[in-house]
């Protein structure tokens, strides 16, 4: 039995990983160590529970001791998922990522080089390639340069990694990945949060004229594409992951309104993001010919199923709309979450 450490397992991406890998693999274990911030749901995997292949950890990756504790139960491999991961926060207040996303990423490179981990996967970001023009993809070799406060602390890890390979042989791959969507994403991103807007008939705050552009990738084959790179990537390289699926917010809004037969009076303009980056798309050729990994999920029957899965999963939405996280949301911004 492999024994694969996942970090921030409770939130979006790592919930969903964490259940690929255990569904397509019997000879795996997973620990899932995650501080359960206010990103994270145990009741993400609550099917899990009980399963001897799982394991949870509450704890702060940020936290030396504890992170050197956890390494040492015969860890092989580390998937590191955990950040703080939402732009809007950032720019209001970017001490928490630096701490997670760098000096948590700093901790966690040491105590795997301590205890010999044999792999060990960054997740990253396309944001930190900044943002793009009207023409052209991210490449692996597309400089750095990120524009938000949440970029620079992805990006900064990424550059810590690279250097922990160069200068102490550290056995890790890089992936970059375009957006994000499907179940159990946390509703103060775009896609789950004018979903339960639009589901209680309340107005969406599109920023800006909502020309920007996102490329879109269904969580499960960002996923999968993750699994081959643990299994199949080569150390020192940097895998992009994209969906080949560019839209423009307001083009994804009318999506999302169509599929609910909701009215675009509910599209409401509101200020731009700071900052806020104009394009971004990924060109993936390597990954599909290096590790043969190819999005498989086509966007228009993947969003269908994610508006349904927030529709029926009402529950859900509705316990995070009553945490704590809504006076947060309501102190920080203006105005709530989900
Ligand atoms: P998320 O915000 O949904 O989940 C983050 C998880 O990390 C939460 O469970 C949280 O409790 C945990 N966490 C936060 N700080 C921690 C700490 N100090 N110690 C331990 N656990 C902590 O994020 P997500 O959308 O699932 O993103 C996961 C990773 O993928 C991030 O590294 C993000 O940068 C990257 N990524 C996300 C997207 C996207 O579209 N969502 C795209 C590309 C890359
Ligand atoms: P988001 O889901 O926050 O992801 P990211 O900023 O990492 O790309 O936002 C996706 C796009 O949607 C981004 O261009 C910002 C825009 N957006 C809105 O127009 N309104 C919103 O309320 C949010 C959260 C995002």
């Amino acid at each position: 039995m492999r024994t694969i450490l996942v970090t921030g397992g409770c939130g979006f991406i790592g919930s969903n990983f964490i259940r690929h890998l255990l569904d397509t693999d019997s000879q795996v274990g997973v620990l899932n160590l995650d501080l359960l911030t206010y990103a994270g749901n145990p009741a993400n995997l609550a099917d899990l529970t009980g399963s001897v292949r799982y394991r949870f950890i509450q704890g702060d990756i940020a936290n030396r001791d504890l992170v050197r504790q956890v390494m040492g139960k015969g860890v092989d491999a580390v998937v590191h998922f955990a950040a703080e991961s939402h732009v809007d926060r950032s720019i209001h207040d970017s001490g928490p990522f630096l701490r997670t996303n760098v000096v948590g990423t700093q901790v966690l490179l040491d105590a795997a080089r301590e205890h010999g981990v044999g792999r060990y996967v960054q997740v990253s970001t396309d944001e930190v390639y900044g943002s793009l023009g009207t023409v052209g993809f991210f490449t692996e070799d597309t400089p750095l340069a990120p524009n938000s406060p949440y970029a620079t602390s992805k990006a900064a890890a990424d550059l810590l990694v690279r250097s922990y390979v160069n200068t102490y042989k550290f056995p890790a791959i890089i992936t970059r990945c375009s957006n994000n969507y499907g179940p159990y994403q946390f509703p103060e991103k775009m896609i789950p949060l004018f979903i339960s807007k639009m589901l209680r008939d309340e107005r969406v705050p599109v920023y800006g004229d909502g020309l920007q552009v996102r490329d879109w990738i269904h969580v499960r084959d960002h996923c999968a594409a993750i699994d081959c790179v643990l299994r199949n990537g080569r150390i020192g390289e940097v895998y992009n992951i994209g969906g080949r699926c560019e839209r423009t917010n307001l083009d994804l809004t009318l999506t999302l309104l169509e599929i609910l037969g909701k009215p675009r009076s509910l599209i409401q303009h509101v200020n731009d993001r700071p900052g806020h980056d104009r394009r971004y798309a990924i060109d993936c050729r390597k990954i599909e010919r290096e590790l043969g990994w190819r999005p498989d999920i086509d966007f228009n029957a993947g969003l269908a199923d994610t508006v349904r899965w927030y529709a029926d999963n009402s529950d859900w939405l509705a316990s995070l709309r009553s945490r704590e996280y809504l006076s947060y949301c309501e102190k920080q911004y203006g105005r709530l979450a989900g």
